[in-house]
């Protein structure tokens, strides 16, 4: 293990019912309150005029920016920052999924900085403060509720780029199961790889001696495994939808990954590919993720048989390292496509027009990874294999 220091400051508040706390939280943070979502799906289910109930039942000052995109873009980030200045914001509420929180992560950074917040996106220039925020999830996948990272696409140049700091972590999240019950089947099954991506991510570092985070990223993995085919075919069942909220929060909120830094080549990829073409993220990770596996293989391949043998069950007896921990990859893919996800970039209409330049993109920061450092070469030979 590594050293470290964790320290992460969300209050999560988790169940049925748990959107009265608003009641209890709000009035901590001020009453001019800046109200963040997407387009338009908490308005069909409801949950809009229930959020809109509690504020104005603590005589808010409620201020709105709707219509924030799948893969949010700087320039509604901006229309945000716009809102908190002129209407002298104290608190902004994210209702929605990773995309609105992500959006509202960058507002509140964004409006405590006296510049371009790309500038703080590129990390050009460092977060020294942020506005308080909220969150009320409606989609299990990012982890974003419980962690400081955000991704913002700057549609204008075709760039896409996570950052974090001390200051985005939410005051609090409120995590309703039943408020997952609308998301769609698709949307569903992007949110499931999503998490399994975060846990590869972790598992997947160069770090020795780090058992009881690899059973922690195991279980989490198993469970997805054993849920995610039950839920597909029974989307509004409360103990399923339950199961993957908390798995994607605890998939990427810092408690599995103590001690090592994990990879993130494959999330860096798949920025790289929806800044081009605007995919949906778990469905880009689903296609690239066990083509980076294959492509490392040889780095650990100690590291992919254990996957193989304790997440997918496969029979070492009999077989080198290498072929159980390939039957593992081939494993992976298997239960992805059974669940519905893509398996290849020409499921969205991807050909190899546009690789270089993602490529180019995913080396925006120079060579990545932590599990192995991937150079431009890599990252083409990966997307050549996803085509
Ligand atoms: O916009 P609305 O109308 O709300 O519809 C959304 C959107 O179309 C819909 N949706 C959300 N909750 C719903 C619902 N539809 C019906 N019922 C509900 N209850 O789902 C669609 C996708 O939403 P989005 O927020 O984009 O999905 P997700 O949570 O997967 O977020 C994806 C974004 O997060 C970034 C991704 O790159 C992408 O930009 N990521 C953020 C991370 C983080 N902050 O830690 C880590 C991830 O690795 C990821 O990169
Ligand atoms: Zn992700």
């Amino acid at each position: 293990m590594d050293k470290f220091t964790f320290h992460n400051p969300t209050k999560l508040i988790f169940g049925k019912g748990q959107l009265e706390q608003l009641k209890n939280e709000i009035p901590k943070y001020g009453r001019r309150v800046l109200l963040v979502y997407g387009g338009g799906s908490i308005k069909r289910t409801g949950l809009y005029d229930q959020v809109r109930g509690i504020l104005d039942g603590l005589h808010a000052e409620v201020s709105e920016l709707s219509g924030v995109e799948p893969n949010p873009r700087l320039t509604t980030v901006k229309r945000g920052i716009d809102i908190v200045a002129t209407k002298d914001i104290q608190f902004l509420l994210a209702v929605g999924g990773g995309s609105v929180i992500d959006c509202t992560k960058a507002i509140a950074v964004g409006a405590r900085f006296d510049g371009d917040p790309w500038d703080l996106v590129t990390r050009k220039k460092p977060v020294h403060d942020a506005l308080p925020f909220g969150v009320v999830l409606t989609l299990a996948a990012t982890g974003s509720e419980m962690n400081p990272n955000s991704v913002i696409t700057n549609w204008d140049t075709h760039e896409k780029y996570g950052w974090n700091s001390p200051y985005s972590y939410p005051a609090f999240s409120i995590l309703d199961p039943t408020f997952t019950f609308s998301v769609p089947k698709n949307q569903t099954i992007y949110g499931m790889v999503d998490m399994m991506a975060h846990v590869f991510e972790h598992y997947f570092h160069p770090t020795p001696h780090t058992p009881l985070q690899d059973r922690l990223c195991e279980s989490i993995l198993k469970t997805v495994i054993e849920t995610a085919p039950k839920l597909v075919n029974d989307l509004h069942n409360y103990d399923l939808r339950e199961t993957i909220l908390y798995c994607g929060t605890m998939a990427l909120n810092g408690m599995v990954s103590m001690g090592f830094n994990g990879d993130w080549a494959s999330h860096n990829i798949e920025h790289a590919v929806s800044a081009v073409y605007d995919i949906p993220h778990g469905g880009g990770l689903a296609i690239l993720f066990p083509n980076w596996m294959k492509h490392n293989l040889d780095v650990n391949v100690g590291r992919f048989k254990q996957m193989a043998v304790r997440v997918f069950d496969v029979d070492p007896k009999g077989k080198s390292d290498r072929d159980a921990a390939l039957e593992g990859i081939e494993a992976l893919r298997r239960f992805w496509t059974s669940i519905g996800a893509p398996s290849r970039l020409a499921d969205y209409d991807i050909d190899d027009s546009k690789l270089d330049l993602i490529a180019d993109r995913a080396m925006a920061r120079g060579e990545f990874g932590q599990f192995k450092k991937l150079n431009k070469e890599d990252t083409l030979a990966i997307l050549r294999a996803s085509l």
